[in-house]
């Protein structure tokens, strides 16, 4: 199917129409992909959106555990990864066989999984979380000792805001664990009248100097609330488009240039006109891993 005359963003509005699809895409994604998307979000956000939509194809432009995510939430859908080629590295630094022997060793407490890992991780996993709502996620859980996947640095920022034992995965995002002390403290001399929020994926040592800890939505409405009209952001450079669309009067300066997420940048207009026209680049989930894994995602969304 082919619409003449129109550019290709236009195009892909137009058979998304067409085919009863809706576009999410995440806050590190390329502008113009944010651009045509019908919902721009973080993790938690794209996972609630996925769960509550009543399209009958979901175009996920992310990561690959993002469109797993939708494909674990929505079995009755057909969902369409643009780039089946974008991973996230820090997902591939567990296996589920690592994960039950670990659980095991530690007298079987609950496994808190960051979403950012494989439907097969989450599927031997008690609950999942996102950067978003990983504090309440904790808190929610009656036992003491909980062990936290994959992201070690999630863990101590969970760790240090409340009053439970969290065994660590050594897990990272190679992208937000480079960040160094040395980088924030440029920026923040570059730019002396700019609050500096930071994704709790940063390291403890790059937290400490930030004024807020948030995901990257969390960070779009820290700024809508804040007083202040300068930001520094702590995280991948994808977000000052979407924060600078949501707040064109503020001033967004990225922490670093290096903080750049490859697998996010993978996703072209083209793929997605593509993958809409040829229904190409299917997200599925054997059935098995998929009931469980909904458990631990269902009940992170479920968390009050
Ligand atoms: P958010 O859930 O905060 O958008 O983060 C996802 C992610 O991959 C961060 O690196
Ligand atoms: Fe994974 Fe890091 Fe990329 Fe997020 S920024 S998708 S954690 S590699």
């Amino acid at each position: 199917m082919r619409f003449k005359n129109s550019t290709l963003h236009q195009q892909i509005r137009d058979l998304a129409k067409a085919k009863k699809a809706i576009i999410l895409a995440h806050n590190y994604q390329p502008a113009e992909i944010q651009d045509v998307a019908d919902l721009c979000g973080d993790s938690l956000e794209m996972s609630i959106k996925a769960a509550a939509t009543d399209a009958d194809i979901i175009v996920c432009c992310g990561v690959r555990f993002m469109a797993e995510t939708a494909a674990i939430l929505c079995p009755d859908k057909i969902v369409l990864m643009p780039n089946p080629d974008a991973g996230c590295p820090m997902a591939d630094m567990v296996t589920p066989q690592e994960l039950v022997k670990r659980k095991e060793e530690l007298g079987g407490i609950p496994v808190i999984t960051y979403v950012n890992s494989s439907a097969a991780v989450k599927a031997v996993s008690d609950i999942c979380c996102t950067s978003a709502n990983v504090i309440k996620v904790v808190n929610a859980l009656k036992e003491d000792e909980v062990l936290m996947t994959p992201d070690r640095n999630l863990a101590r920022y969970a760790a240090a805001n409340t009053d439970k034992k969290v065994h660590l995965w050594q897990g990272y995002c190679p992208f937000h664990n480079d960040l160094s002390v040395e980088a924030v403290k440029a920026a923040k001399a570059a730019h002396p009248n700019a609050l500096f929020v930071a994704h709790p994926e940063c390291t403890p040592e790059v937290l400490k100097l930030a004024d807020s800890i948030e995901s990257t939505s969390g960070m779009i409405r820290f700024a809508g609330e804040s007083s202040a009209d300068q930001f520094i952001l702590g995280t991948e450079t994808g977000l000052i488009h979407a924060i600078s669309k949501a707040y064109p009067e503020k001033t967004f300066f990225p922490v670093s240039d290096q903080l750049v997420c490859t697998d996010m940048k993978k996703t072209r207009l083209q793929d997605i006109l593509d993958c809409l026209e040829n229904m190409s680049g299917k997200v599925t989930v054997e059935e098995a891993i998929r009931i469980k894994a909904m458990d631990a995602v269902r009940k992170m969304i479920n968390t009050k």
